[in-house]
C-alpha cells in the first residue's frame, strides 16, 4: 500500500542499535517485495526471526483441475460450498490459472494451534458474511460484511471469527495487487477522482508483542505443498515497524460509484489491479441518466479476459435467476450478455441495489474439480429464447 505507515516502536534511524531497556538487541527485518524494488517494512523482533526447530514432509494443497481448457460459460452456487471446521481446509479452488486461484471458503473456527503464512502470493479475502479479527505479525484489523482484507505475500496470520457462519472469497495472487496506479498521483496520493480515498484505508493499529520461547507452527504455503514448520520463538513478536508493506482493509461500503449519463465501463467500478487481473466492485449506485439510457450492459466480447462475477447481495439486474454467493464465469473468447428480457426490464429504472465483486483474469481460467461439484452444467443455455 503506497501510505507510509508506523506502528509500535522503532528506532530513530534505520540500521542502527536499537536495545530493549534491560540492554539486550532487539532485531531488525526487512520485510520487501519484488527484490528491493518493491513495498517494504522495517521490522524489529524481540527474537531473531529464523530460529526453525522441525520441518515436517510438506503435503500438496494444489487444486485438482477438471477442464484445462475451457470455453463453457458457468454458474457456480458458492453457498452449496459445505462449511468445515478448520480455516485451510475449508479454503476450496473454484478456478485456478498460473497467475491466481479463485477459493471460496466457508470455515467455521477460528485457527488455534497454528499460524498460516502464503509465501508465493498475495491473499485478497473479502467477507461475505462473519466478522472477525485478522491478526497478523504487522498487527490486527477487524474486520466485517463487505470487507476487502489485503494480506500481502510473507504475513504470518491467524484468523479468528465470532461465529461459525462465514463466507469468504479469496484471490491469491501471485502477482502483487495494489490499488489501481491511474487514480495516484507520481508521489502515491490517491487523486480527487478516485472512487475511494486515504480515509478509506485501514491499516493496523493494535500491535500483539508476545516475547515467548517454545514450539509454534507455521503452516507456509510454498508452490503448492503446505509446509509445517516449528519455530522456537513466538511469530507475533514484534514490537514496531514502519515503511508500506502490511495488511490492510477496505469496505466495498466505502467505494464510491461513479456514474454517467450514459453506461459507464467495468473499468470505473475497479478496486484492484496487479499484472495479471483486474478487481472490480459494483456498489448499490444510481443508474444512467440519459433520457433513452439503458442501463443494463451491452452485450460484450471479452476477448482476452475471462470474467468472474461474485455476487453478494441486492438485485441483479442482467442476470435471471441469480442469488447471492454464486459465481458466474464468461470465458473469454465468447460474447456474453443480459439475459433474455433483463435488457428491456432495465429501461426507465433509477438505481440499483446490486453488491458484486468482478475478477477479470488476462489469462485462461481452469475449473476445477470443486467448481464441478457446485457448478449449473446448463447456465450456457440461458441466453436462449
Ligand atoms: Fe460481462
Amino acid at each position: 500500500m503506497p501510505i507510509y505507515h508506523k506502528l509500535g516502536n522503532i528506532p530513530p534511524k534505520r540500521h542502527t542499535i536499537f536495545k530493549k531497556p534491560n540492554g539486550d538487541f532487539y532485531y531488525e527485518q526487512l520485510f520487501g517485495t519484488i527484490g528491493f524494488d518493491g513495498m517494504y517494512s522495517n521490522l524489529y523482533h524481540e527474537n531473531r526471526p529464523t530460529q526453525v526447530k522441525k520441518i515436517a514432509e510438506p503435503y500438496s494443497v494444489a487444486p485438482k483441475i477438471a477442464k484445462a481448457v475451457n470455453i463453457q460459460s458457468y454458474r457456480l452456487k458458492g453457498f452449496q460450498v459445505k462449511s468445515e471446521n478448520d480455516y485451510l481446509d475449508s479454503r476450496k479452488i473454484v478456478l485456478t490459472n498460473s497467475d491466481c486461484n479463485i477459493i471460496l471458503a466457508a470455515p467455521k473456527e477460528s485457527t488455534k494451534n497454528y499460524f498460516y503464512k502464503n509465501t508465493d502470493a498475495d491473499e485478497l479475502i473479502f467477507v461475505h458474511k462473519g466478522t472477525g479479527k485478522l491478526r497478523t505479525h504487522l498487527g490486527n484489523l477487524d474486520f466485517k460484511y463487505g470487507d476487502y482484507l489485503l494480506i500481502p505475500r510473507g504475513t504470518i496470520y491467524k484468523i479468528n471469527f465470532d461465529t461459525t457462519d462465514n463466507r469468504l472469497f479469496i484471490v491469491e495472487s501471485y502477482k502483487p495487487i495494489y490499488t489501481p496506479k491511474r487514480y495516484r498521483n507520481w508521489f502515491g496520493q490517491l487523486l480527487e477522482h478516485s472512487p475511494f480515498c486515504e480515509r478509506d484505508i485501514r491499516k493496523p493499529q493494535e500491535l500483539e508483542t508476545h516475547n515467548e520461547t517454545g514450539d509454534f507452527l507455521i503452516k507456509i504455503k510454498k508452490q503448492n505443498q503446505l509446509f509445517d514448520m516449528v519455530y522456537a520463538t513466538h511469530p507475533f513478536d514484534v514490537v514496531g515497524y514502519d515503511g508500506h508493506n502490511y495488511p490492510y482493509a477496505f469496505s466495498i461500503h466505502d467505494f464510491e460509484p461513479i456514474t454517467g449519463r450514459i453506461h459507464q465501463p467495468p473499468p470505473v467500478h475497479q478496486t484492484f489491479e496487479s499484472d495479471a487481473f483486474v478487481i472490480c466492485s459494483f456498489v448499490p449506485r444510481l443508474y444512467d441518466y440519459h433520457p433513452d439510457a439503458i442501463p443494463a450492459p451491452y452485450n460484450h466480447s471479452n476477448i482476452d479476459s475471462d470474467e468472474v462475477l461474485y455476487y453478494v447481495d441486492g438485485d441483479f439486474m442482467s442476470r435471471n435467476d441469480i442469488d447471492a454467493g454464486h459465481i458466474s464465469l464468461h470465458p473469454a473468447g465468447i460474447p456474453h450478455g443480459p439475459h433474455p428480457g433483463a435488457m428491456e426490464r432495465s429501461i426507465g429504472k433509477k438505481s440499483t441495489n446490486e453488491l458484486a465483486v468482478m475478477v477479470d483474469t488476462f489469462k485462461p481460467l481452469m475449473v476445477t474439480e470443486n467448481a464441478l461439484k457446485i457448478a449449473d452444467q446448463d447456465y450456457y443455455k440461458s441466453w436462449l429464447d
